[in-house]
């Protein structure tokens, strides 16, 4: 249900198993490589959230045929490669980084003028890290602020593969590239600092497209026209990430999440809090269609604060809002650097947590590139806000849930982009949540 304001209180113990909406990232992937695939693509387990929403509107304006939003399995009839057709209008993606800066790359090179945009926030966001690389392969992108903002205008043209080294690791930024590499001439490799997410890879290969990767370099080119093949989301460990946490923080809680995507480049915040002491078990591992998938049980716990250690900042990346939270109950001080990307998200994830876990009783200081939180001071419910930014409310709905008095959370409706099945699990576990 969407809620312009929630009101949470402490809960006794959270039990249950669950499961949460497909993965956010995977799902974007699978509605844009079936919409250029060969033939019809059955996906399940969609994510159902504003952003992969947005993002299968824009694909229907291209001239993709889409089953109505909600059926389930959704079919996608593709488009074949470079198949897409000129927009009438400007294709909103609202709130999503992915579904723009993804389907920017692809948009490039199909020989036709688009405009991309989204709400308020996606209009702050930077896109000179996807515009740059892509005009070193011959495109055409106008946009705000001498090219670097949302609105952005792509006169499409045929580009050409480039050796790009990304200075930032960033999923969007790699597939954004490799994308526009399956319609260019020639190579197109990406290398970044470090490994980010490689979903866009994995499912390239599992439908067959030649993708060669070598440490944090990934290479494709001569690519031809792919069959389409039926494509299964699994769990969004983003999603999963709040209800492990509030597992571990409420006293005398487990929970279980079922089928999460336990993709190696997914799993930080679960390896980092293993190493404040949470009981976290990753069971039943399997693989579907080229993505690891586990169930993760999740039980009360004592934890302590640790430096989260660098390697592990671009796999936790979606869940320093909650690990921020998380760290409020533990025992010592927790030290997030090397985190500076956290200041572009949907909000400025450093500056946002800071001040609004402050509102609780929680101290943390900003820093640069992170965040330093002192745990084990006293915390109560107070009034907060979510700058419009989904993670944020998530994160104090999951803190609300576990201390004194009564947390208030305004604009909460951005929930919705990611996980709009949110508060009833939550409930469904046994969380107090008032919805207004
Ligand atoms: C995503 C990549 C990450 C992540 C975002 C989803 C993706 O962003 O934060 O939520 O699906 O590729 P960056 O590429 O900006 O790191």
């Amino acid at each position: 249900m969407s809620a312009r304001h929630a009101r949470v209180r402490a809960a006794a113990a959270l039990r249950g198993t669950v499961q949460v909406p497909g993965d956010k990232s995977i799902s974007h992937r699978a509605l844009i490589l079936a919409s250029q695939a060969r033939g019809s693509t059955l996906i399940s387990g969609l994510s159902r959230g504003g952003d992969v929403k947005n993002t299968a509107r824009a694909l229907r304006r291209l001239g993709v045929a889409i089953s109505p939003w909600g059926s389930a399995p959704l079919t996608v009839r593709g488009a074949g490669l470079g198949g897409w057709r000129e927009p009438e209008g400007v294709l909103d993606f609202g709130n999503s980084g992915t579904g723009i800066r993804l389907m920017a790359g692809l948009l490039a090179a199909h020989p036709f003028f688009s405009v991309l945009s989204g709400d308020r926030y996606l209009r702050r966001r930077p896109m000179r890290r996807i515009a740059e690389p892509l005009r070193l392969m011959g495109a055409r992108i106008a946009g705000r602020s001498g090219g670097t903002l949302a609105p952005l205008a792509i006169e499409g043209t045929r580009l050409s593969g480039i050796e790009y080294r990304s200075p930032v690791a960033s999923a969007q930024v790699k597939s954004s590239l490799l994308l526009a590499g399956l319609l260019a001439t020639g190579e197109t490799a990406t290398a970044e600092p470090e490994l980010s997410r490689d979903h866009t890879e994995r499912m390239l290969r599992f439908l067959g497209v030649d993708v060669r990767v070598d440490g944090t370099t990934v290479r494709l080119g001569g690519v031809r026209e792919w069959d389409a093949r039926d494509l299964s989301v699994p769990g969004d460990p983003s999603a999963a990430a709040f209800l492990v946490a509030a597992a571990l923080l409420s006293p005398d809680a487990e929970v279980t999440v079922r089928n999460v995507c336990v993709n190696p480049t997914r799993t930080g915040f679960f390896e980092v809090l293993r190493a404040m002491g949470g009981k976290v078990r990753l069971l039943k591992r399997r693989e579907v269609c080229g993505e690891p998938i586990a169930d993760i049980t999740a039980s009360s716990s004592r934890l302590r604060g640790i430096d989260v250690p660098a390697e592990l900042v671009p796999q936790t990346i979606d869940e320093f809002p909650i690990l921020a939270a998380t760290a409020l109950f533990a025992r010592g001080t927790t030290r997030i650097t090397g985190a500076a990307e956290l200041r572009v998200k949907e909000s400025d994830r450093i500056r946002t947590m800071a001040h609004e876990l402050a509102k609780l009783g929680g101290r943390l200081r900003e820093l640069p590139d992170g965040l330093e939180i002192e745990g084990g001071h006293p915390l109560r419910g107070a009034a907060c806000a979510s700058h419009g930014d989904h993670r944020v409310a998530m994160s104090l709905a999951i803190a609300g849930g576990v201390i004194p008095g009564e947390t208030r959370i305004a604009d909460t409706a951005c929930v919705d982009t990611s996980f709009p099945e949110f508060w009833e699990l939550m409930r469904g576990l046994g969380a107090k949540v008032a919805l207004s």
